[in-house]
């Protein structure tokens, strides 16, 4: 289903100033610069939600030391609410699945945020959303929203009304909602509601979403298989330059249950680590979309990797890890169940290097240190293996990673360590168009 209410927690992390110029026009309003860390009961709930499950999972976030690394959002997708508004026209929370009412429960998970809307009619499980005046109820859910304790909104777009009563595009949608937000934080004083775009059916959010979110969900919803995390990663590798500090493309959940729907396969080891590293590398907001009472002690370890989590949140740089060479397949070739395998992008420690394996066979994985924009000429660099905490010696000119497991991935931060010894090889790394100053081309060249 396309569509989710997220319910936030905001044991918020403090933004910080940029320490750089934006290098893509975001909405830069205060609220979530770095992706959002946390939890959302869509995959392991579906409409099955309760106070009791969303305040028991918001509390094994704690109990299992994943808010301690990050995720501090508890996201509530769909089916929170009841059928119809109330006679004044405000959406009515679920007296069955949350009796209590939402403050209580935002007041227990102390600042906790929910909330989960459309920009139709209804939500994708048909709750209605606006049945009697669609185009003016925006600022009035919105409010409610932050009187509720929220403080995200994952804004979905099923149901759309017809064309004579909408009158507008999918800009113009999701416009009205953002302006609501901005027009309640001008008018209450509070932080904005962070906006979490489900915009699906647009296949260009990129050009327009960061105008009005700070994320936005680039493919259609995650399924648990080595299949859909490839087609993720392959559709989001060309577009890796939308996501910067405030505006990030959303590549779906991280963790996802696979009980709630049927056909999913599972993934293995090797795939979930996969799976972890390209959406935490990319800077996707990590949602995680399991049942947290059922995780195994091995996903629990793969979401805890801090190496990779500070590499997600890095204060910064913002900017996403980006394909240098597809590897398999010749670079640029959009394909499903073999996306680009060679990744670098630069980070506040150095560079980082994302290595996927998409054979089904184990292999070793070649690179030339200066394939990647931001390495050095002429220098060497100490390797860290991310996943293996360890420092992994010291590379000049390229590097192997031997026997990458099937499906599996490795993650480097390469630092700067100074000038490569004078006999490193040929008098340049990649020696097309290598010249002497007395205009000879270099011995292979
Ligand atoms: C919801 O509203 C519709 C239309 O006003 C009405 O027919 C229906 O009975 C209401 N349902 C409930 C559960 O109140
Ligand atoms: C929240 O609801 C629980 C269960 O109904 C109740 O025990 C508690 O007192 C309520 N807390 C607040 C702050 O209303
Ligand atoms: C999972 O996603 C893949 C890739 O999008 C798709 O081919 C497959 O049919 C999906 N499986 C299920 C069970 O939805
Ligand atoms: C880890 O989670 C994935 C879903 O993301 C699941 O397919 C896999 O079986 C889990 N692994 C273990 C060891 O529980
Ligand atoms: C979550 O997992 C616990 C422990 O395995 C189980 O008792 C509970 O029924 C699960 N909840 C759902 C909604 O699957
Ligand atoms: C950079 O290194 C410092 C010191 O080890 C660490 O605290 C920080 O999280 C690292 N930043 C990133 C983005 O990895
Ligand atoms: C995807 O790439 C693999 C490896 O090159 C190839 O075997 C497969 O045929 C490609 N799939 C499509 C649909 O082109
Ligand atoms: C890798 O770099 C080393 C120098 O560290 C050099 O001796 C070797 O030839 C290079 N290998 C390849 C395949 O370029
Ligand atoms: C880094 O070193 C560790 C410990 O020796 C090893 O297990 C790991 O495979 C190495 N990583 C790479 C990418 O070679
Ligand atoms: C240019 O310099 C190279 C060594 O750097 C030398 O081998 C070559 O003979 C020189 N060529 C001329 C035309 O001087």
């Amino acid at each position: 289903m396309g569509s989710f209410v997220l319910l936030l927690a905001s044991i918020l992390a403090s933004w910080t100033l940029l320490s750089r110029e934006p290098r893509v026009h975001a909405l830069e309003d205060g609220v979530a610069k770095l992706p959002v860390l946390g939890y959302n009961t869509w995959n392991a709930y579906g409409c099955g939600i309760s106070e009791a499950a969303v305040l028991s999972d918001a509390h094994m976030l704690v109990s299992l030391g994943l808010r301690d690394v990050g995720y501090t959002h508890v996201n509530i997708d769909d089916c929170y609410a009841e059928k119809n508004r109330s006679a004044s026209g405000d959406i009515v929370a679920s007296a069955a699945r949350f009796p209590s009412g939402m403050n209580n429960l935002t007041d227990q998970i102390h600042a906790l945020n929910m909330c989960y809307s459309d920009s139709g009619w209804y939500t994708c499980a048909h709750y209605p959303v606006t049945p009697h005046s669609f185009l003016t109820l925006h600022d009035r859910d919105a409010k409610l929203f932050q009187d509720w304790g929220f403080d995200y909104l994952k804004f979905d777009n099923c149901a759309i009304p017809y064309d004579d009563i909408i009158r507008q595009g999918i800009v113009g949608k999701y416009e009205r909602i953002a302006t609501a937000i901005a027009q309640l934080a001008q008018d209450t004083g509070k932080p904005p509601l962070i906006l979490s775009l489900c915009e699906w059916g647009n296949e260009q959010p990129w050009l327009w979403a960061k105008r009005f979110g700070q994320s936005w969900r680039t493919t259609g919803d995650i399924n648990t298989s080595w299949g859909s995390i490839t087609s993720i990663i392959n559709q989001n590798s060309f577009i890796t330059w939308a996501s910067d500090f405030f505006g990030h493309n959303d590549m779906d959940m991280v963790c996802a249950d696979p009980s709630t729907s049927s056909g999913n396969s599972g993934i293995t080891h090797e795939e979930a680590k996969t799976h972890f590293t390209a959406w935490a590398l990319m800077k996707s907001p990590l949602l995680i979309g399991t049942n947290l009472s059922a995780i195994s002690q091995d996903n629990l370890s793969i979401l805890k990797n801090q190496e990779i989590l500070a590499i997600n949140q890095d204060p910064v740089v913002g900017t996403s890890v980006s394909p240098f060479r597809w590897g398999i397949n010749p670079n640029w070739v959009s394909n499903s169940t073999h996306p680009a395998q060679y990744w670098s992008g630069e980070s506040q420690n150095g560079t980082v290097f994302m290595l996927i394996n998409t054979l089904s066979k184990p292999a070793d994985m070649f690179f030339s240190l200066t394939e990647s924009p931001w390495i050095r000429a002429g220098r060497q660099y100490a390797v860290r293996d991310l996943w293996t905490h360890t420092d992994n010696g010291t590379a000049i000119r390229n590097f192997t990673a031997k026997a990458v497991p099937a499906h599996g991935v490795v993650a480097l931060l390469l630092t700067d360590a100074g000038d490569e010894p004078p006999s490193s090889g040929p008098p340049c790394a990649v020696l097309q168009w290598c010249m002497d100053k007395n205009g000879t081309l270099a011995p292979g060249a």
